[in-house]
């Protein structure tokens, strides 16, 4: 069901390709041995654990987040290093940040327990967008913990309290940005509520897993998410990006079809009244290109001529499969005497017959049209892309822009393995206090050889090391060179496990205390903000 790279909306997302998956980011190597046979389940309510990243572009279409780099202007640090990973039509974000145009990131929290520094990685990208310039949204994902995960209405309360703290005291500007709880929301709601009348629920079966067994509201709060995507688009189309673990790409491949089938107007390429598939439409723009009109009788490339044309020549020469070219033929040959001429097409998807009209009356030049579809003659593309957006604004519809997203990896947990929030040891709470942090950091697993004799010869294994993550993912801040020394003196062999732990306690401890003064200077300016802390439910 997911078409990812539509014909419309998104044909800058197009450029994007996901080949060459296999060079590991200098800083942070990909994590995970292919062997083969683990399959990657992508599941929000899972468990957040990715075995092989590499899958991650091979088999769900994932973009590499190093192609679109060079386009971010001043990247940030979590980008530079790798530790942002991928994305899905990032570039179209990363161009609006270029030339200075709206944009907006958004982001939500599920107040299941305390957030920790794996949260921190989402704080620190939505706080860097809004940096940016970006309209940003953090929201507080309630809904979702009441259904998905049991929580009761006063434990979402003390946990949203928690997030939305640390999300100010690590820099997000409210007065700038947006803060809202999904329960909160009427206008979320409502616009959930349509999102939800182009889904069924056979879909979610197959994305999520969802059985006869799935309580309903749960199913609610997936359309809610699907408002969280599209929410900052409300007022205006512009676009998103929405920065999340890779467990949540299913909503976000959801939301991205659902903004398309939300559209009124389709825009297509054609070449003659009938429609072609994607293999059979390049191939007639290919056939146009090179064949002459000149070599014809009447001076003029018809579709029939054309399919006999294609009669002498093989796949091999033409570059394409056999049942393409059977099925091009067939269309043409029906066509008959129908010229071949290029033209963009619009397509009636849910315009009601007032905006259709509208179209209609806005094509300038010559056009054509038929009762589901607008052919125009003298529009490029582009021009019919925003045309279609513009009219249909004009008409009350959302022209929802596809939503982009970033992923980022997963911390390892510090006892090795997962990072989960169920067990203390292995993760690190934004509100530990400063000397639990810092022994925390001192018992973690280390990427370290068994003596300090081997270490200095072979050198430590960084890349397996939750420590080095630390300081890659944290502790190293903006600072390039503290990570890169830490790594290159780790595996040269100059650096021994003890001493680098101390270190990197002590950063931790600083780092805590640092942040719960901030917290607590936040206490304030979270009570003067526009958001219910005590949720009226119960
Ligand atoms: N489902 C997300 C989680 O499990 C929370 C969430 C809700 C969210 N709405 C969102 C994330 C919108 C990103 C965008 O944590
Ligand atoms: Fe990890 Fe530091 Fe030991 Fe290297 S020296 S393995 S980075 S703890």
């Amino acid at each position: 069901m997911t078409r990812d790279d539509t014909d419309d909306t998104d044909s800058t997302d197009e450029i994007g390709d996901s080949g060459n998956a296999s060079d590991p980011s200098p800083l942070i190597p990909d994590g995970g041995t292919a062997t083969g046979k683990d399959e990657v389940v992508l599941d929000p309510w899972g468990s957040a654990t990715v075995s092989d990243y590499r899958k991650l572009f091979e088999e769900f279409g994932i973009e590499e987040f190093d192609d679109v780099l060079p386009e971010v202007p001043n990247p940030h640090y979590l980008m530079r290093r790798g530790v942002i990973f991928g994305n899905r039509g990032y570039r179209r974000v990363a161009k609006a940040m270029q030339n200075d145009e709206p944009f907006a990131a958004l982001s939500g929290f599920m107040p299941t327990g305390e957030p920790h520094i794996g949260h921190k990685l989402v704080f620190d990208e939505l706080i860097w967008h809004q940096q940016q310039g970006g309209d940003t949204y953090g929201l507080i994902a309630d809904l979702e913990a009441h259904s998905a995960r049991g929580l009761s209405w006063e434990e979402i309360d003390e946990h949203s309290r928690d997030y939305l703290l640390s999300l100010l005291a690590l820099g997000f500007d409210a007065e700038e940005g947006t803060l809202y709880r999904q329960s909160e929301n009427r206008e979320l709601q409502d616009l959930a509520f349509e999102l939800g009348s182009k889904a069924n629920y056979s879909e979610f079966q197959s994305i999520y897993g969802f059985d006869g067994e799935t309580n309903v509201s749960h199913v609610q709060s997936v359309v809610t998410q699907m408002a969280d995507i599209l929410y900052p688009q409300l007022d205006e189309p512009k676009p998103t990006v929405i920065p999340v673990g890779p467990d949540q790409d299913p909503h976000v491949r959801l939301a991205r079809d659902l903004a398309v089938r939300m559209r009124f107007f389709g825009v297509t390429k054609a070449y003659a009244s009938f429609e072609l598939d994607e293999d059979e439409q390049l191939l007639v723009a290919e056939l146009y290109r090179t064949l002459d009109p000149a070599d014809f009788d009447d001076g003029s490339l018809r579709c029939v001529h054309v399919a006999q044309a294609l009669d002498g020549m093989t796949p091999d020469e033409l570059g394409f499969d056999a049942e393409t070219i059977a099925s091009a033929k067939a269309k043409l040959d029906e066509a008959g005497m129908e010229p071949l001429r290029p033209r963009v097409r619009f397509l009636d998807r849910n315009a009601t017959e007032e905006a259709f009209s509208a179209l209609i009356d806005a094509i300038d030049g010559e056009k054509r049209v038929f009762d589901e579809h607008i052919d125009a003659f003298d529009l490029t593309r582009e021009e019919a892309e925003e045309l279609a957006r513009e009219v249909e604004m004009e008409n009350d519809g959302y022209g929802f822009i596809m939503p982009s997203s970033i992923y980022h990896r997963f911390m390892t947990g510090l006892t090795g393995g997962k990072m989960s929030s169920s067990v203390p040891a292995s993760h690190i709470s934004l509100m530990d206090d400063p000397e639990d942090g810092y022994d925390k950091v001192k018992s973690a697993t280390t990427g370290g050889r068994e003596t300090a004799e081997l270490q200095r010869e072979k050198g430590g294994k960084a890349d397996e090391c939750p420590v080095y993550e630390l300081y890659a993912y944290l502790l190293s801040g903006d600072d390039d060179e503290l990570a890169t020394e830490v790594y290159e003196e780790c595996v040269g062999g100059e650096r021994l496990c003890g001493g680098c732990k101390e270190q990197a306690a002590e950063l931790m401890r600083e780092f805590l205390e640092e942040h719960q003064e901030k917290r607590e200077e936040a206490e304030e300016l979270l009570d003067e903000l526009d958001i219910q802390l005590e949720s009226s439910r119960r």
